[in-house]
């Protein structure tokens, strides 16, 4: 192989692995992009994984040590929307600390909203 060879096929490496990008977002979601992840962007501006990643964090770390992790389909939005920071205020009680923020319950809901889309 001489190096125009090798510079070609690099060249077309990164543009098939561009076009595979997009198609994964828009055919199979893949779970970066899940559809739960893409209807929480529209709803909350600014929202992104990382957000997704901190509210699953904060809610698997704080809200099973009671009872068991509910599942997110379980309660709808407007429940969860109360439910929510009533236990934030349990699970602060309990820690004898702030272990949920109001932004992490921000996370928290926005997380369980996202996981059930
Ligand atoms: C300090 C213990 C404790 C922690 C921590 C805790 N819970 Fe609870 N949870 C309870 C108790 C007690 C009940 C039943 C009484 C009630 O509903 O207030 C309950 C009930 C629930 C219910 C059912 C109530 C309903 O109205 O449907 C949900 C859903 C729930 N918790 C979610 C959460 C979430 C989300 C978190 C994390 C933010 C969490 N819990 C953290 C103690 C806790």
């Amino acid at each position: 192989m001489n190096k125009s060879t090798i510079a070609l096929c690099a060249a077309l490496a990164l543009f098939l692995s561009a076009c595979g990008t997009q198609s994964a977002v828009v055919e199979t979601a893949a779970p970066a992009e899940s559809s739960g992840l893409v209807a929480a962007k529209a709803k909350f501006s600014g929202y992104t994984a990382a957000d997704f990643a901190a509210g699953q964090a904060l809610y698997q770390g704080n809200c099973g040590r009671c009872h068991g992790l509910y599942g997110p389909r379980s309660h709808s939005e407007a429940q969860w929307a109360e439910v929510v920071p009533r236990m934030v205020v349990k699970a602060n009680k309990k820690a004898e600390a702030t272990v949920i923020s109001p932004e992490g319950e921000q996370l928290i809901v926005r997380y369980l909203f996202a996981a059930s889309n």
